[in-house]
C-alpha cells in the first residue's frame, strides 16, 4: 500500500469565538472545542485514507488555557501514526489574543479513526512518513499510545458488560 507524508493530511483552520458559543465564564464551551477539533481531525484522517471514516476514540482533551471571545482559535490537525485500519492524528488549538498578538496552545488532543469501505468494514490504511522533528516525535511515540488505547477499549467494554440499559423511567 501506498506511504503518505504526514504534512499531506494537515489541516489548519482558524475561528472566530462566538457569543452563541461561550459558556458562563464568557470563554469558549468545551463541547464546542471538542466538536471542531473532532472535525478538523475527521477531515486529516480522510485526506491520509481517502475513504470514509469514523471516529474510534478519542484520548484525553487537556484544555490548557481559556479561549476568551478577544481571541481567534487555530485548529492544526494531522495524521501521526497509522495501524492496519486505524490512524491517530494529532490535534492542537492555538488561541491567538487578536488586540495584542499574545499566543498560546490552549488544549491537545490525539484522535483515533477506522478507514471503512464501501461496505463499512474497517479497510487498510496506507502508512505515514514523519519528516520533521516534532512530526518524528510523534510518530515513534504513536506505537506505545496504541497500545494504552487497546487496554483502555478492553476496560471500556468490560465497564458496558456491567451497565444496564434498562428504560430508567420505568423503574
Ligand atoms: C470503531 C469501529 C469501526 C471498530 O470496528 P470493529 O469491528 O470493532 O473493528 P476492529 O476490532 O477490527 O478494530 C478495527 C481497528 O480499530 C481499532 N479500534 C477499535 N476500537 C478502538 C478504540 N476504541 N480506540 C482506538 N482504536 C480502536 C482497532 O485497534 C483496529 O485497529 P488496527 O486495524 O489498526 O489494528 C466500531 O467499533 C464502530 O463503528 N464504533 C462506532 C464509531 C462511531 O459511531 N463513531 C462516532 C461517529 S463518527
Amino acid at each position: 500500500m501506498n506511504k503518505k507524508y504526514i504534512r499531506q493530511s494537515r489541516v489548519v483552520q482558524t475561528d472566530l469565538v462566538l457569543p452563541n458559543d461561550t459558556n458562563n465564564h464568557n470563554t469558549l464551551f468545551g463541547g464546542v472545542l471538542m466538536k471542531k477539533m473532532d472535525a478538523v481531525a475527521a477531515i486529516s484522517a480522510r485526506r491520509h485514507c481517502r475513504t470514509d471514516v469514523v471516529t474510534a476514540s478519542t484520548d484525553s482533551v487537556d484544555f490548557l488555557a481559556p479561549i476568551h471571545p478577544t481571541d481567534s482559535i487555530c485548529l492544526e490537525s494531522f495524521v501521526t501514526w497509522t495501524g492496519r485500519t486505524s490512524l491517530e492524528v494529532f490535534v492542537k488549538a492555538v488561541a491567538e489574543d487578536l488586540l495584542s498578538g499574545n499566543r498560546r496552545i490552549a488544549a491537545t488532543a490525539f484522535l483515533t479513526f477506522v478507514a471503512l469501505d464501501e461496505n463499512g468494514s474497517p479497510s487498510q490504511v496506507p502508512s505515514v512518513v514523519p519528516e520533521t522533528k516534532e512530526e518524528e516525535f510523534l510518530h515513534n511515540t504513536g506505537g506505545e499510545r496504541a497500545e494504552n488505547r487497546k487496554r483502555r477499549r478492553k476496560k471500556s467494554e468490560e465497564l458496558a458488560s456491567y451497565m444496564t440499559i434498562d428504560k430508567p423511567w420505568d423503574s
